[in-house]
């Protein structure tokens, strides 16, 4: 059951009900349900049992302190997509043997101080990355463990912008030239080739392409086992989707037994990198109605305090999240067309909804908004970025505080 839900006529999250949080730290202002992120992170690893496994939580989801602490203490390990996530994960207490690095154009200091950290894993995306990785490690005068990114030309089947398995995306290695890579990797003095990876995409509503990029990595690693080229694991990467729109999702243990099954035979211990599945449902974004004017075709507009610097997804990927008001109070639904105050069209977060006479001053809740939420945040318009409150044992608390001007202009003269 969702953490997020009506409690009488009060919508609420974990039973306290969000209109009391909206009055008390203002709006805009992101919630998020601990209790939903310990459960979603149980499920997971509950579902892929006995199999050797870690789940590297992509820290790009939503990155903020209080919620990497969180999954720590469940016993995750971390995806990091930057130098910045890598000192995010340090800051929480993440040792950097608890690290992989991932992500597409590492600069040379990000990668001189993945070296120099000796972190569990640095992602390779190329041939040439991987030289200077090694040439970095032996200047260093250690082996930098390293796993290289495949690109398995797998569609995932979700939207463009987030579609990363396709041979015309630019990440990875082609699946045709791994092997030979992979072969050429483990003969460097600077390297340890410890095992194979691949992403396909985000927000997969289908558990096939995700089991066959795992059956992909796990045929690639049997064929360098059999080449005197043993790998420690096999990074599937993460991308399970979730229901925004309340129909029918995969189901965890469906996807988890797709994982295992397909990558058995290679022996060796397979890593996830999940973020969306685990904290998206545990957040909702709360925003103030600020004006409520008519638009020709009866319809209205409804506009909100929160905008597209506040959730990015729906500008960026047309991206679908319901929308509900805090209060019930038995007015009638009336069509909307819910935006933000920002100087663009797209920042619009739904057409044609269903709203119950909505004024001024009334409370929504946009849900579904914990993953690539608050970490998309910008200070366009010079909008204050929101703060974050984390709900859990029945008490709420401010995560991270409101910008002010100040902080905007502070790196200014
Ligand atoms: C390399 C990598 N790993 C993991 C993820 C997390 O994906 P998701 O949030 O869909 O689980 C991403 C996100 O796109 C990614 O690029």
């Amino acid at each position: 059951m969702s953490a997020f839900a009506y409690a009488d006529a009060r919508f609420a999250c974990d039973r306290l009900p969000l209109g009391d949080i909206a009055t008390a730290v203002g709006t805009p202002c992101h919630v998020y349900s601990a209790p939903t992120i310990r459960e979603r992170y149980r499920a997971l690893d509950r579902a892929l049992g006995t199999t050797p496994h870690a789940l590297h939580y992509a820290l790009k989801a939503n990155s903020t302190l209080a919620v990497v602490r969180l999954l720590r203490t469940l016993g995750a390990a971390i995806d990091a997509n930057s130098g910045g996530e890598v000192d995010v994960a340090l800051k929480a207490g993440f040792s950097p043997g608890e690290i992989i690095f991932t992500g597409v154009g590492k600069t040379p200091a990000e990668l001189e101080r993945a070296v120099g950290l000796g972190l569990k894993a640095i992602n390779a995306e190329s041939p040439g990355e991987l030289a200077r990785i090694d040439a970095i490690a032996r200047r260093l005068g250690t082996r930098a463990r390293v796993a290289l990114r495949v690109n398995p030309d797998i569609d995932a089947q979700s939207h463009p912008h987030i579609s990363t398995g396709l041979k015309r995306n630019k990440f990875g290695v082609p699946l045709d030239d791994a092997f030979d890579v992979c072969v050429d990797a483990a003969g460097h003095r600077g390297l340890h080739l410890v095992g194979v990876h691949a992403h396909v995409g985000s927000q997969i509503m289908s558990i096939d392409p995700l089991a066959r990029a795992a059956s992909t990595l796990a045929a690639l690693a049997r064929r360098l086992r059999a080449a005197g080229v043993p790998l420690d694991h096999l990074d599937v990467g993460g991308g399970l989707g979730i229901s925004y729109d309340g129909r029918p999702a995969p189901d965890v243990g469906d996807y988890a037994s797709a994982l295992v099954e397909a990558t058995r035979e290679a022996g060796v211990s397979l890593i996830l990198e999940p973020g969306r599945w685990l904290v998206a449902p545990a957040g909702a974004l709360l925003s103030t109605v600020v004006d409520v004017k008519g638009r020709p075709g009866g319809r209205r507009f409804v506009v909100l305090d929160a905008g597209m610097t506040d959730l990015l997804r729906p500008a960026l990927y047309s991206a679908f999240h319901r929308i509900v008001p805090l209060e019930r109070d038995g007015r009638p639904d009336v069509a909307c067309d819910v935006v933000g105050p920002v100087c663009e069209s797209s920042d619009t977060f739904g057409v044609d909804r269903e709203l119950p006479d909505p004024r001024p001053g009334d409370l929504v809740a946009i849900l579904d908004t914990g993953a690539y939420g608050a970490v998309m945040a910008s200070n366009y318009n010079r909008r204050a970025i929101a703060p974050e409150v984390l709900v859990d044992a029945g008490q709420w608390q401010v995560i991270r505080r409101r910008q002010t001007i100040d902080d905007l202009l502070v790196f200014e003269s």
